[in-house]
């Protein structure tokens, strides 16, 4: 990873020029459906493609998205796909985005792919958690734009984070740049989603009425995405993701210790220095941010409590899985691979 921040001001005004073609694979999931609703808004893109799976041969409509996007769903055939883009966005399951993406990026189209299939550098990691991907294409970069602006700016194969990976990696990489995190000592990430998190296929797990006024813990130290944070943090993490009775959001409560002697205002400067120039990370301090606050957004809330007599902090940080989580920070994403302003279409 490199350590450059997002400039919010990089970027050049293509609006003057040709729309860029993009095409949306798994049009028809929860992450699609968001980029489509983003993307048909996006002021420098045409969507020339939105596809399904070829459970069904007829073409498909989003209702949801009616008079935004009154484009039809087909089946994914990939080469006319490629034949019409400049870039696509997958959001399908890992297995298929593994089969998928190389074939893309030999037709010389870039790839944003929202599933974990290019996520793991290591090729041991990676075949334990994401066996269908054989081996890492060239030219993919991974996607925390707030910490990864040059590698984004020149991939060819964009790989979007994880939902929980990017709330929690966003609440901890700040105090881990700066030498604040105390060597040695656990880091505990106790996270809660919403159910879209899953995806739409129905599971006893996410059904209605099991999840509904409940809130279950799972996969604990069984979770992909804690190799993807230990990657990125260079140590290990204990990680519990829990599933609560709403639609959408995530918020990853952080517990960890800090090297003796680091003060509040040494944990405030290391966020604020992080983000001086992010766009879509909003600082909160003490006043700890809620789900409800960044719901159908872009951004990611962090606010913080440092007890000095111990040496303890606590991060907590607020996403929309569907919006910075997914969809949202794929756009971002694509605007940097583009030379686009990060915010088009999308603030
Ligand atoms: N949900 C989240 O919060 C979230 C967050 C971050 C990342 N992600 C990742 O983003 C990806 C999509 O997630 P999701 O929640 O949107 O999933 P989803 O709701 O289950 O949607 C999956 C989409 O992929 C299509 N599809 C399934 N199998 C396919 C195949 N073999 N070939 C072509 N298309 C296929 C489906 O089409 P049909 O309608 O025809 O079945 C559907 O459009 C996943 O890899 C997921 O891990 C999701």
């Amino acid at each position: 990873m490199d350590t450059q921040v997002v400039n919010e001001t990089e970027g050049d005004q293509r609006g003057q020029h040709a729309p860029i073609r993009v095409a949306v694979a798994g049009a028809t999931g929860f992450a699609g459906q968001e980029l489509i609703r983003l993307l048909a808004r996006h002021p420098n893109v045409t969507i020339t493609a939105a596809t399904g799976s070829q459970s069904t041969s007829a073409p498909r409509r989003l209702p949801a998205l009616a008079r935004i996007w009154d484009g039809t769903v087909v089946p994914l055939d990939v080469a006319a796909v490629a034949a019409d883009a400049d870039a696509v966005f997958l959001g399908l399951p890992e297995a298929a985005s593994a089969e998928i993406a190389p074939v893309l990026l030999a037709a010389g189209v870039r790839v944003i792919d929202l599933s974990g299939a290019f996520r793991l550098r290591d090729d041991a990691v990676r075949s334990r958690w994401y066996p269908a991907t054989k081996s890492l294409p060239g030219g993919v970069a991974y996607g925390l734009t707030e910490f990864e602006f040059e590698a984004i700016r020149t991939a060819k194969l964009l790989s979007n984070p994880g939902c929980y990976p990017t709330a929690s990696l966003l609440g901890l990489l700040p105090l881990q740049r700066a030498g604040l995190l105390l060597p040695g000592a656990d880091i505990v990430i106790d996270a809660k989603s919403g159910i879209s998190g899953a995806g739409k296929a129905p599971s006893d797990r996410t059904h209605f009425s099991e999840n509904h006024g409940s809130v279950a813990a799972y996969n604990p130290f069984g979770h992909r995405h804690a190799p993807e944070m230990e990657q990125a943090l260079g140590r290990s993490v204990t990680f519990v993701p829990h599933l609560v009775p709403l639609d959408r959001g995530i918020l990853s409560s952080l517990y960890t210790r800090l090297v003796p002697g680091t003060t509040p205002a040494a944990v405030a400067a290391a966020f604020d220095a992080a983000y001086a120039s992010a766009p879509f990370v909003r600082l909160t301090g003490d006043a700890l941010p809620e789900i409800k606050h960044v719901a159908h957004t872009n951004f990611c809330d962090i606010g913080w409590k440092v007890d000095e007599a111990t040496g303890r902090v606590f991060v907590v940080s607020v996403i929309d899985n569907l919006v910075k989580g997914a969809a949202g920070q794929a756009i971002q994403n694509f605007n940097v691979m583009f030379g686009l302003d990060q915010k088009a279409g999308l603030l």
